[in-house]
């Protein structure tokens, strides 16, 4: 179902101009030494993009300053020039640039960008709240759902804890007119944002405040997170997401969260979660004071970095999500582990997982597998 999994690579991609007729994209991209980079493939709203000129292991001497012990990092720039006239949109505005790095015969991990977007973006105070970075980690977690959770631009997609609309500004540049885009959260004034400026110009994109209560968040709030039911039909949604959400709520609230992420996802649908999972390598890290997360603090339901306002950050023991995950039946379709704790080899910051809500061939497909291994077991 899920196309091969993309290799991990270190990259950035920049629009660097538009004029004389080209478009020029500029970047830098650190592949696995045994998988060099070949060639890109690029979309450019949507469209392949088959007619441009690649420059490629351009010198990078302020890359090898910064990644001394990487080889490669030496040589890591590329520049891509397009001819406008062979572009989808010539005046190029609010365009998205999707950029895949072909390693050999695999892909690497896509990387994004918007090219004039009219969207305006958050003030810097609601940026602040949800953890700043507002386009990189939007572009960042774009392409995790493009590439992971096989999101599609007619997809309906669901945004738990949207925030400020870091993840619903570039997908507003990737989801068409037919898709739906919904999103909840608990904090007024970053809604009232998103309400006054990403609906008006994309009406397919809705926003909603729910009061819950959140002692980091909304202590004010008057809704328990364990007795809200999500605002939305059964089976309506076909990709679910929350980044940085369960990283800052109690257990009984992520349990209860499941049971509707389940309620309201499509047989076959994916939902891509961030959290901190707490695990031997994470705890050796804790200890060895290496970690950013001074995750010690044991509630029974969840692990803190601060008794007192347990959602400052709330990790989870990894075995505690896996039977959430699989007591609801989710496959778990892939797991990223992240720095937060010090770790060396990582995707993105916090530790991320994309499940599956089987359908009935995918649900016949795990039990002819449970069986054929058991089978051979014995
Ligand atoms: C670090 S911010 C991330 C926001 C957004 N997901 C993003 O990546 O930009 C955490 C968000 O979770 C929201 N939140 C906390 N508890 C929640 C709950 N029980 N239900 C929904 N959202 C919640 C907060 O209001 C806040 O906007």
């Amino acid at each position: 179902m899920l196309s091969t999994r993309p290799i991990a690579v270190k990259g950035w991609l920049n629009i660097t101009n538009i004029n004389d007729g080209v478009l020029k994209l500029v970047g830098w991209l650190i592949s696995p030494v045994d998988r060099p980079l070949t060639s890109f493939e690029i979309k450019i709203s949507g469209q392949k993009i088959n007619s441009f000129d690649l420059e490629k292991n351009l010198p990078s001497p302020k890359l090898q300053e910064a990644f001394p012990h990487i080889p490669e990092a030496k040589n890591a720039r590329f520049r891509i020039t397009i001819p406008l006239n062979t572009l989808p949109t010539p005046d190029l505005k609010d365009t998205l640039v999707e950029i895949v790095p072909k390693l050999g015969a695999e892909n690497g991990q896509s990387m994004l960008a918007i090219v004039n977007p009219s969207l305006p973006l958050p003030s810097q105070e609601d940026m602040s709240t949800i953890g700043g970075a507002f386009l990189p980690v939007g572009l960042e977690f774009l392409s995790y759902l493009i590439q992971h959770a096989d999101l599609k631009p007619t997809d309906h997609v669901l945004d738990v804890g949207c925030g400020v609309g870091r993840l619903a500004y570039v997908l507003a540049y990737y989801l068409n007119s037919t898709a739906r885009y919904e999103g909840f959260d608990i904090i007024d004034n970053l809604i009232q944002w998103t309400q006054a400026n990403i609906t008006p110009q994309f009406p397919n994109f809705q926003f909603q405040k729910v009061n819950i209560h959140n002692k980091w968040y909304n202590p004010a709030g008057d809704v328990e997170a364990k007795d809200f039911i999500f605002p939305y039909p059964d089976e309506s949604f076909d990709v679910i997401f929350l980044t940085s959400v369960f990283t800052h709520v109690r257990g009984y609230e992520i349990s209860h969260y499941f049971d509707e992420i389940k309620r309201v996802l499509k047989p076959g649908g994916r939902c891509l979660f961030t959290c901190f999972l707490v695990n031997e390598e994470s705890q050796e890290l804790i200890k060895a004071g290496k970690s950013t997360q001074n995750l010690v603090y044991d509630l029974g339901d969840c692990i803190t970095n601060n008794p007192d306002k347990p959602e400052n950050a709330t990790g989870f023991l990894e075995p505690v999500v896996a039977s959430l995950i699989g007591d609801r039946g989710f496959s778990l379709l892939s797991k990223h582990y992240g720095s937060w704790c010090g770790r060396k080899d990582f995707t993105t910051y916090q530790d991320m997982l994309v499940i599956l809500k089987p359908n009935f061939f995918q649900k016949a497909i795990r039990k002819i597998n449970y069986l054929w291994n058991n089978f051979q077991n014995k």
